[in-house]
């Protein structure tokens, strides 16, 4: 039983074989997924999927790179859905200095106002951050986010960094990068992680992991970081996936029989 805490099968790249991708997780024991949007579009497809599928839970959030564009409408279309069945997370929300269409005062408002948000609505965030990690944990430590928490999705800096963030009560989530010949940092913190504090993801359709890397993703794919994680902490991939689908549920408050 494996748990992808990060998908983007509202991505049009499943359009042609959704029911077949679903199969292929299905048969690699991935029973539980999240599926994220973060944009307008992607956010609208995430409903009907979690309305159809009991096992694929829903987050929804603006994402960093394109806060500039984020209207008051989006911000609302977000609020009033954060109560739909099954959506279990805020995001994913961040901050992204890599790309630098949206200016950082942009992007640090658009993620201050979705944290609120969520200390709201009493729901876990999932946070994107790319070479902007100083920034990304002064702001959630000035927003208190420590009383929601949630994920550090796709997690790449140091064990010291990862540290911090589990201080604020958030989880790292580790995907496909894991497995690539030049991450031995990722491994490293990998490594150090409480096990209690570990999480698996694929952000399919990207970040396919080792042997797969640069083709399209998917959810059957979380195998293979289970499977590299567990080889890092000296764990079978059975216990691996038990413990990281418990943290899962826990992290996003999924309870037996929902
Ligand atoms: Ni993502």
């Amino acid at each position: 039983m494996l748990f992808d805490t990060h998908t983007h099968i509202n991505d049009e790249a499943f359009d042609a074989d959704f029911p077949d991708m679903l199969n292929r997780a299905e048969e690699a024991g991935v029973t539980q997924m999240v599926v994220v949007g973060v944009d307008r579009p992607t956010i609208e497809r995430v409903f009907p999927i979690i309305d159809q599928h009991k096992y694929i839970y829903g987050a929804i959030g603006w994402n960093p790179e394109d806060a500039i564009d984020m209207t008051e409408d989006d911000f609302q279309l977000i609020q009033r859905n954060l109560t739909h069945p099954g959506i279990v997370a805020l995001g994913e929300i961040g901050l992204d200095y890599h790309w630098d269409k949206s200016p950082k005062s942009v992007q640090h408002e658009v993620f201050r106002r979705q944290i609120r948000l969520a200390k709201k609505a009493g729901l876990p965030l999932i946070i994107h951050n790319r070479e902007a990690t100083e920034d990304t944990w002064r702001i959630l430590k000035e927003e208190h986010a420590e009383s929601i928490g949630g994920v550090m999705h796709c997690y790449s800096d140091d064990w010291d960094w990862a540290q911090k963030f589990i201080d604020l009560n958030f989880y790292i989530s580790f995907g496909g990068p894991v497995t690539f010949k030049n991450a031995q940092l990722q491994r490293d913190t990998a490594t150090m992680v409480p096990l209690d504090r570990l999480l698996i993801e694929t952000d399919c359709p990207f970040l396919s992991p080792q042997p797969f890397r640069g083709k399209r993703n998917e959810p059957a794919r979380v195998r293979l970081v289970a499977e590299k994680v567990a080889e890092l902490k000296g764990l079978s991939l059975e216990e691996m996936a038990k413990i990281t689908t418990e943290n899962a549920r826990r992290c996003f408050r999924i309870h037996e029989n929902g």
